[in-house]
């Protein structure tokens, strides 16, 4: 049997396979509407593998910002798994991307995907939570003062950056803070303190794709065409010097009058796991480190 993996410009391609595997476990109909959209920015990429002509698997690629880039969309059709043709999908989506760090989100119940992407080498980080914050919590005890004096020091130390390894979400996408992103964030007044909390906060659009909320931010929304941003969504990753709950609620109540608060954050949070709202579980976020990277 001969597949063919190379990279493809139409969509409907992808939209076909979905369509076929609709009713099959983890066939994420949301691709559907999200490639079309995505494929409007210019670094984004589907790759597909065809068997005579016809179109037996996809994937997509995404370079997204701060040398980081992200997959998703991997589907294989159901007469021709463990032939080895998602890993090669998933080879041709890395090497498209000529980032240092790559993400993708898999569901953990997911055996199947989870051990394809560890073969290939990603690490597993964190599982995603997040709580969804639209009128004013409980007063919290405390002073609310709101600063910036902020430094990359007390971010890297604080609870939080190491259970997530330093990966964050801006907008749906993952990327891994690093110094120099810090303080772009910093000069752009994206990263703020409240007493013992700090946050990395997006000014970020609530896109309903299928019936799935993504929330993207300026960097992607700018780059498309006709999308409705009349849902102002702000995105928090919070990090914590202190395990203080007062100030993660005062934190949210000052945000709060801004726009629809989207905390994001780990499965274990100690603090915003105490907040009163209950938290939605999502994906495990996997990491792939391109090794020699910065070698030529
Ligand atoms: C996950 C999926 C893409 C795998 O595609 P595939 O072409 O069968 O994968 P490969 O043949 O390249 O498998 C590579 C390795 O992954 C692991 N793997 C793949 N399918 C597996 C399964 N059903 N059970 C256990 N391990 C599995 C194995 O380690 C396998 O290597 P091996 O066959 O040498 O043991 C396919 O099952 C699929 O389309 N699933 C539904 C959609 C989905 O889950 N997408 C991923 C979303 S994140």
């Amino acid at each position: 049997m001969d597949v063919a993996v190379k990279e493809s410009r139409d969509p409907d391609k992808v939209v076909g396979l979905f369509e076929q595997h609709k009713d099959s476990p983890f066939t994420y109909l949301t691709n559907i509407p999200l490639v079309k959209m995505l494929s409007q920015l210019e670094s984004f990429k589907i790759f597909v593998a065809e068997v005579d002509g016809e179109t037996v698997g996809c994937i997509h690629s995404l370079s997204y910002i701060y040398d980081c880039g992200y997959v998703g969309g991997l589907l294989v059709h159901k007469d021709f798994r463990r032939k080895g043709i998602g890993s090669r999908l998933l080879d041709a989506a890395l090497n498209s991307l000529n980032t240092r760090y790559v993400y993708l989100f898999v569901e953990e119940k997911n055996t199947a995907a989870v051990r394809l992407v560890e073969k290939t080498g990603f690490k597993r980080i964190y599982k995603g939570r997040r709580y969804i914050v639209s009128t004013q919590l409980d007063e919290a005890s405390g002073a609310l003062r709101i600063t910036n004096d902020v430094d990359w020091a007390s971010l890297k130390e604080s609870i939080g950056f190491k259970e997530r390894n330093g990966a964050v979400n801006l907008g749906y996408y993952p990327v891994k803070m690093r110094e120099k992103a810090f303080e772009d964030l910093r000069a752009s007044n994206r990263i703020i303190r409240c007493g013992s909390v700090i946050a990395i906060i997006e000014n970020s659009y609530g896109l309903t794709i299928g019936d799935h909320l993504y929330a993207f931010n300026d960097h992607i929304v700018r780059s498309l065409r006709c999308v409705d941003t009349s849902r102002r969504i702000v995105e928090v990753n919070p990090f914590y010097t202190k395990p203080r709950l007062s100030d993660l609620i005062n934190m949210v109540n000052y945000l709060v009058s801004l726009g629809e608060v989207h905390v994001k954050t780990y499965d274990g949070d100690p603090v915003a796991s105490r907040l009163p709202l209950t938290g939605r579980i999502g994906a495990l976020t996997m990491e792939y480190e391109k090794q020699g990277f910065n070698m030529f």
